[in-house]
């Protein structure tokens, strides 16, 4: 497959490799203290290599809104980065972005002109040109462009890519005017429309799907054919079988119709309205607010803090978790600008982690979502009746888990080294927090840690070595094992015997 090049993409190709896996530190939690939602101040390609131990294959959507690379400086962040230098940086937050997302997921890009063509060859490779699912354009602007060039772009676009051909589960609209095309009622009320049985436009004539055409019998015993008003012979739109379906449950409906002065049988087949009527999404967003209506949001909502210029419209984001989402859910966006994600997700009821790197995190993510645990009442409050509560956790990057020389960091808790090995051998996270020697079960290999003494004795010498007395200890599992430890004091026949791959902490231990 065709791929970019640029300066340095062999580096880049290993970036997401080679970023320390660092500890996610809490610092304060606001609203329910049972809360999973997670804001993160830090750089995303560190956060994300933290969260990918816990989270890697559970991010149901990912919406970013990454800085466009427009050459003008923000007053928030820097958005005037080097052509390379963007394509540098995207790229490895796309590989850590992939790994993150379910099997059923969708990735969301808010992107422009600048480097909307370069972003969709890389997504391409990383996401697969098979995953790609449409392009979404939306209408920034809503009063004419006074600028003094002749053209001004007044849209955006977001790229939007499926994990795996078909395996999203995108969600139709609900539309309450699809019923407006269900003009009848039955005698007990139900909506209903009657349409030709015979087909007409493109591919319907005989020839076309010679299957198609055959008698049926009227309601006076007549046999009666598709045939165009013009005498051409045409097809009916269902096959047989299909038709003595809706015989049998009424559905295939006889009016008379007067045709050249003769009344003619003809006829329709009965479609009652939908229970939940929906259409499609427009890929045209015409309608989901524009930027000059976020930063009156914005000003409501924080009258006091500076306004951050480049705010998506909270009904922008609503619309994407509405197709590509729904209740509890895990969502994400590691570009979080002024938490417009996070606070929609937050409305929606959606589990969400907000990255952002700049200190708006503190001055604009954190007081916005406050007001939105308050009750705020702006942006898509209304829409969705939003009334407060729920609450957010608000985190900071930490130690790295393994230093310079690849040893473990002192004061790693087992729980965190238990989720690090877990995904490093698996590429899955674990499924519960780890306070005991077995890890769990993948594809029929249980995996063991011994760290920090967990079954009971910490002496160096003794509680991180697989011994005969802690083998016992251990849960059992009858099949192959890997456990990992300091030493292992059991003969090697022995260990072939009972399945048992030993791997040295921390030696052993590889990064992803
Ligand atoms: C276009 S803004 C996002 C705006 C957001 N959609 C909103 O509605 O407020 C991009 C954000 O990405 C952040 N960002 C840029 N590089 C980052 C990085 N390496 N790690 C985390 N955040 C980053 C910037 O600080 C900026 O706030």
């Amino acid at each position: 497959m065709p791929t970019l090049t640029w300066l340095t993409r062999e580096e880049d190709l290993k970036a997401a490799g080679r970023a320390p896996y660092r500890l996610l530190e809490p610092v304060e939690t606001y609203g329910d203290p049972d809360t999973e939602n997670m804001l993160i101040q830090g750089d995303n390609l560190e956060a994300l290599k933290a969260l990918l131990p816990y989270y890697a294959g559970k991010v149901k959507c990912i919406y970013i809104d990454p800085p466009y690379n427009t050459k003008s400086a923000f007053e928030h962040y820097d958005d005037n980065i080097e052509h390379t230098t963007w394509i540098s940086m995207i790229y490895s937050r796309l590989e850590l972005l992939r790994d993150l997302l379910s099997e059923d997921g969708s990735i969301w890009i808010s992107i422009d002109d600048h480097e909307g063509h370069y972003l969709k060859v890389l997504m391409d490779e990383i996401f697969g040109r098979q995953n790609f699912y449409t392009t979404f354009i939306w209408q920034k602007v809503d009063s004419p462009n006074d600028n003094k060039v002749p053209i001004t772009p007044d849209h955006e676009f977001i790229l939007c890519y499926e994990k795996s051909k078909d395996t999203a589960i995108f969600l139709k609209k609900g539309d309450i005017s699809v019923l407006n095309a269900y003009s009848s009622t039955d005698q007990n009320g139900k909506r209903y429309r009657d349409r030709l049985l015979k087909k007409n436009g493109k591919n319907s004539l005989r020839q076309d799907r010679p299957t198609m055409f055959y008698p049926l019998q009227a309601p006076d015993g007549t046999t009666v054919y598709p045939i165009h008003d013009d005498g051409r012979e045409a097809n009916w739109a269902y096959g047989k079988y299909s038709v003595n379906k809706m015989i049998e449950n009424g559905t295939l409906i006889w009016k008379q119709r007067n045709k050249n002065g003769n009344n003619v049988w003809v006829p329709y087949t009965r479609e009652f309205a939908p229970t939940n009527p929906e259409r499609p999404h427009p890929t045209i967003l015409l309608d989901v607010k524009t930027t000059r209506q976020a930063k009156s949001h914005q000003r409501m909502v924080l009258p006091n803090a500076q306004q951050f210029d480049t705010i998506k419209p909270e009904q922008l984001i609503q619309r994407i978790f509405e197709i590509a989402s729904t209740q509890n859910d895990l969502v994400l966006d590691s570009f979080l600008g002024s938490g417009t994600t996070a606070a929609v997700a937050h409305k929606m009821g959606r589990r969400y982690i907000g990255v952002e790197i700049g200190d708006h995190a503190v001055t604009h993510c954190i007081p916005r979502l406050q007001k939105v645990i308050e009750g705020e009442q702006g942006g898509i409050s209304e829409a969705i009746n939003w009334q407060g509560g729920g609450g957010f956790r608000f985190y900071r990057l930490g130690e790295t888990v393994f230093d310079e020389t690849g040893g473990i960091r002192a004061g790693i808790a087992y729980d965190h080294l238990a989720a690090h090995i877990f995904f490093s051998e698996t590429g899955t996270p674990l499924h519960a927090p780890a306070d005991a020697p077995l890890l769990g079960v993948h594809k029929g290999v249980a995996y063991y840690l011994l760290y920090n003494g967990v079954l009971g004795d910490k002496r160096a010498s003794s509680g991180n070595a697989l011994t005969s007395k802690i083998l016992a200890g251990m849960p059992p599992h009858d099949g192959p094992k890997v456990i990992y430890g300091e030493r292992t004091l059991l003969a090697a026949s022995r260990m072939d015997e009972l399945r048992i791959t030993f791997k040295h902490t921390p030696y052993d231990i590889k990064g992803r």
